[in-house]
């Protein structure tokens, strides 16, 4: 049976749109750069080149101990000293790095210098609060400068952090905080919301009541509330105390090339988060081509990556490349649709936008209210536009590229996830583009669709999408546990790296992407783990047990749909459901939206006990159950 989707996918419209700027394009030639990536070694050596090492590599790439790849061995780097400290003696040193702006209109900038020396106070600060190198800061902050500021401190000292996105809860904070082992958290009385304040500090006070290993909480005094800190216990302490009086110089921190540089936790299919582990070098070298690459970026533009820094996305695209590339970029805090729904398109008028990057989610939130919005400013500042975070439908590609790029400006439908940490398959300004396609690998990627055993299918066929070669931002392993890194992803297919998404390569070798092939929701783009969704309903006392499956939703592509089994004597009211929703909330956070509730007297399971949520899944579309000879009964 054809799935709505894939009739929507089946897009065969080619759109080559005129990109101005080919003439001074850093990649005029899409099929050039792309053979030009066929040496992976070479591409990526010369790559390494735009930064400043304290001491070269020796090897681009050492294979030994597949699949622990590592890139630039024994190469000497900090990631804080060419983001920020590197341009202070250029003539960016006064321009802008980071333009905050929140959804009250106010805004604050940092110029280079300036941020050069908030880092180096924050990182001294930290030394002082006994964090060495190699070990772990957490935060847990809104979109502040603060944030960008602690992050790219902990990479000046040669500490990593652990940013947990300030829309997940305590349930998820409690869990993250703990595998992390973090001495220090960093937090905020809350954030703008909606025209609200939503607190943020007492989710922190009630998660570390149960994280044994926070040593100190410090506060950013971010929305002026008179917010409590009991700062006479010597654990709490506000931000601006902490760095009153610390010198605006710090020593780089001299990094080996693999040194870990921040861990990110994302969702599995199964079992506790996965701490997705980064390292300094390669990493670096990814973010920043890939940037420079798909976007364009030049001297002189505005960059604007709308997602949280808790996201990949953030870490890469909102502080780390812009700023390795030495440009301007804007950091947003509230929502896309207040004080109405032209509140992007008024600041990109505003402050004059020239790149642009969101999330299907969003383009297909602010389609609702129609093409009224977008006309009311002027947009003609923007030379690229992008999006990242699940398959775009071609509506949604149209509605961006027609009333956002008045038809006349790229759209970079970029394919990657938190493993990746960089751009993957994406087209570049000068390609040509079908709408709802992410088009080809990157120059220096090898990605391929593969069957079940790892063939590559022919062209219009579809498959698993794999990666075949190493790339230097690639994760290293999970946190502290390298057994499930290789089982997860480099077991099923032996020497490929499987992404967990299926995709389809069309007549022209273009690919789709169409979704996760394993039990990982994708909710406004952010992916959501089931079964921690799972163990927070069973978390109440009403429920013995839970499988919760995704749902199409026209606006977030995904939302939860859980079934449940009651104890004796509950029953499914609307009470039950309000308090079974409000339960996942408090654990997970306003990313886990629930569509619908449903109590079942049995889940479908294995012999072994475990459940078949494909079973599910089928059921709820009405769709054949498959092969169920592994069903219980
Ligand atoms: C998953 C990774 C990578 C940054 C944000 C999400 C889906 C991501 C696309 C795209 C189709 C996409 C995949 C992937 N995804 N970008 N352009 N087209 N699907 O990072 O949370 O690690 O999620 O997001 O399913 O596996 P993430």
């Amino acid at each position: 049976m054809l799935k709505a989707t894939s009739v929507l996918l089946d897009e065969r419209r080619i759109f080559k749109p005129n990109y101005e700027l080919v003439e001074e394009a850093h990649i005029k030639n899409w099929e050039a750069e792309l053979e030009k990536g066929k040496d992976l070694e070479k591409y990526w050596a010369e790559k390494s080149e735009q930064f400043e090492w304290f001491k070269p590599w020796d090897k681009v790439l050492d294979e030994s101990n597949k699949p622990f790849y590592k890139w630039f061995v024994n190469g000497k780097i900090n990631l804080a000293y060419n983001a920020v400290d590197r341009w202070i003696s250029t003539d960016k040193r006064n321009q802008v790095a980071i333009l905050y702006v929140n959804e009250r209109g106010e805004e604050k900038k940092l110029t280079y210098f300036e941020l050069y020396r908030e880092v180096n106070k924050m990182a001294n600060a930290l030394k002082n609060l006994g964090i060495k190198k190699g070990e772990t800061v957490s935060m847990y902050l809104p979109m502040c400068p603060q944030l960008l500021i602690s992050m790219l401190a902990c990479n000046k000292i040669g500490a990593m952090h652990s940013v947990v996105y300030s829309g997940l809860s305590v349930g998820a904070f409690i869990e993250r905080m703990n595998d992390a082992n973090a001495k220090v958290v960093i937090t905020a009385d809350g954030t703008f919301r909606r025209g609200k304040i939503i607190n943020l500090k007492n989710i922190v006070d009630e998660a570390v009541l149960q994280c044994p290993t926070i040593e100190t909480i410090v506060v950013v005094n971010h929305t002026g509330s008179d917010i409590e800190v009991s700062e006479l216990s010597g654990r709490e302490i506000f931000y601006d105390r902490l760095i009153e009086g610390e010198s605006d110089e710090c020593e780089a921190e001299e990094m080996d090339a693999e040194d870990p540089l921040f861990i990110l936790y994302t969702s599995g299919s199964t079992g506790k988060p996965k701490g997705v582990l980064h390292t300094t070098a390669g990493y670096m070298v990814g973010v920043a081509t890939t940037l420079k690459h798909v976007f364009d970026i030049h001297d002189g533009d505005l960059w604007w990556c709308t997602a949280d820094i808790g996201w990949i996305t953030g870490h890469s695209y909102v502080i780390y490349a812009p700023l390795l590339l030495g440009t301007t970029t804007l950091v947003y805090e509230g929502a896309p649709d207040f004080p109405d729904p032209g509140a992007w398109w008024n600041i990109v008028e505003k402050y004059g936008v020239t790149k642009f990057y969101t999330a299907p989610t969003a383009i297909r939130h602010l389609m609702r209210f129609g093409e009224k919005y977008p006309q009311i400013y002027n947009l003609s500042s923007l030379k690229v536009l992008g999006s990242v975070g699940e398959p775009i439908n071609p509506e949604a590609w149209m509605w961006f590229y027609k009333n956002i790029g008045k038809e006349k400006i790229p759209i970079m439908d970029t394919w990657w996830q938190t493993e990746t940490g960089m751009h993957m398959i994406s087209p570049l300004p000068v390609s040509n583009l079908k709408p709802g396609s992410a088009t080809m690998p990157l120059p220096g990627i090898e990605a391929d669709v593969v069957d079940k055993n790892g063939k590559s299918v022919d062209l219009g066929k579809g498959g698993y999408l794999v990666i075949k070669n190493p790339w230097p931002a690639m994760f290293r392993t999970l946190y502290k546990d390298k057994e499930r890194f290789v089982k997860a992803y480099w077991s099923e297919f032996p020497g490929l790296y499987q992404s967990g998404d299926m995709a389809r390569k069309d007549e022209d070798g273009y690919i789709w992407i169409q979704g996760r092939s394993d039990d990982v929701l994708k909710i406004a783009g952010h992916r959501v783990g089931t079964s921690e969704v799972e163990s927070a309903l069973v978390g109440h006392p009403a429920v013995v047990e839970a499988a919760v499956i995704g749902k199409e939703d026209p606006i977030k592509g995904q939302v939860i749909k859980a079934f449940v089994i009651l104890k004796e004597g509950y029953d499914m009211d609307s009470s039950l459901i309000g308090e079974l929703s409000k339960q996942v909330r408090h654990e997970l956070g306003p990313v886990a939206v629930i569509g619908d509730i449903e109590a079942v007297e049995k889940l479908p399971k294995t012999r072994s006990g475990k459940i078949m949520r494909r079973i599910l899944r089928a059921q709820e579309k009405g769709e054949e159950l498959g092969d169920t000879s592994t069903l219980e009964e």
